[in-house]
């Protein structure tokens, strides 16, 4: 089902091929392949991000404080991306995972993640939600807690959303990981009431202390509907058929590539390609619907992808731009130490 686009990616690739050795003076609209949007200051750890509220923004979350960020798009490539602190969640050390549940309202996970230390603690998974009026810029949300996971059982990592009440639910679902036990929650973002829904090997880490499931998302093929994941101890990337209501497994758990350190990742529905935020290896991986992994950026010694942690990508005119959050190499310095400021970074996907 992904053959009719190949001869696109084709073009693409020999458009990109032509920029890149007749510079952008022919085309002074067109983006090259790889860029920074902003860069946060050196100690800086961004650790995932979510398209939103409006199309030509980006939320990130930050592990070392409890800040939520809003990243404005530049207009053009020649323009500098302005950045708003949305809000900080006092009380908390970390942020984790984020995702849109409805227009315009995003579920955030908020916890002490020590960065060397993986031990479990006490997580609380909060809605921040926009004006779905046409957004004055600087319009502050409204933000709410949705539950509170206490008792320091758990080391919450990624989330995604399964179902929104825009598709005539009458509540949304979200499911987030515990990288720790290697567990899938299920979460209704309206009532709060959580449950464990997927448990497996695929998920688990090798050894205890260490970090299994890491990045979780939803991706609808066809009349099916899976969830793809990776598991950082075992480099592997996975996927397994599940319950579009109640995510629940309708299929085995399948391992589809291993190789790299993975944090989060992106399913490319144009292509059925994944990309992989191969975090210690410095590196943006591709793996092929037929299960082949190769770097597309980046590279273990270069500050180039220093320290991936998330992508996804852009809506509207920007639905070809992988958007990828960095850590800076703060978790794995480059060459031992080198390190810089965490980066929001754009890959035109079909120039990789
Ligand atoms: C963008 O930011 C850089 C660094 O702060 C500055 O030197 C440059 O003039 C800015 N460019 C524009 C178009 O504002
Ligand atoms: C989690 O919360 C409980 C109850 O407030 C507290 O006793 C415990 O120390 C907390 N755990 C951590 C790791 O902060
Ligand atoms: C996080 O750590 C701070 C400072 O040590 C503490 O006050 C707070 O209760 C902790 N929060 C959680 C959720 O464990
Ligand atoms: C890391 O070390 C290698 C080997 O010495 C060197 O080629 C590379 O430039 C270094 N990386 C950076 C970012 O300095």
């Amino acid at each position: 089902m992904f053959t009719s686009t190949s001869t696109i990616n084709l073009l693409f690739g020999f458009l990109c091929l032509i920029l890149g050795t007749t510079h952008a003076a022919a085309f002074p609209t067109t983006e090259t392949p790889i860029s920074t949007i902003y860069q946060f200051e050196k100690g800086s750890w961004l650790e995932n991000l979510a398209v939103g509220p409006t199309d030509d923004s980006i939320l990130a979350t930050r592990v070392d404080g409890p800040y939520l960020y809003r990243i404005h798009l530049p207009a053009n490539p020649h323009a500098n991306a302005s950045t708003e602190l949305v809000h900080t969640f006092s009380h908390f050390q970390s942020l984790a995972g984020i995702t849109e549940y409805e227009p315009n309202a995003f579920a955030v996970i908020a916890g002490n993640l020590s960065l060397t230390d993986l031990a479990p603690g006490n997580f609380s998974i909060y809605s921040v939600r926009f004006p779905n009026d046409p957004p004055p810029h600087h319009h502050h949300p409204v933000v709410q807690k949705i539950t509170d996971l206490p008792n320091s059982q758990f080391f919450l990592n990624g989330m995604t959303t399964l179902a929104t009440c825009e598709e005539g639910e009458e509540e949304s679902t979200v499911l987030f990981c515990d990288s720790l036990t290697g567990r899938v929650y299920r979460l209704s973002p309206q009532t709060g009431i959580y449950g464990l829904v997927l448990e497996d090997s695929t998920m688990k880490p090798s050894q205890p202390g260490n970090l299994g499931v890491n990045g979780i998302r939803t991706v609808t093929i066809g009349h099916d509907t899976y969830l793809y994941y990776d598991n950082s101890d075992t480099t592997t990337i996975n996927r397994v058929r599940i319950d579009p209501a109640t995510g629940r497994a309708t299929g085995p758990y399948t391992t589809l590539a291993r190789g790299h350190f993975a944090d989060d990742l992106v399913f490319d529905h144009e292509t059925g390609d994944v990309y992989v935020a191969a975090q210690k290896d410095n590196v943006l991986v591709r793996v092929t619907p037929d299960g082949h992994e190769a770097v597309v950026a980046g590279a273990p010694d270069r500050l180039t992808v220093a320290g991936p942690t998330s992508a996804v990508f852009g809506k509207g005119r920007q639905s070809r731009t992988l958007y990828v959050t960095t850590t800076g190499g703060s978790a794995a310095p480059i060459n031992g130490t080198l390190t810089e400021g965490a980066k929001l970074m754009a890959f035109q996907v079909d120039c990789l």
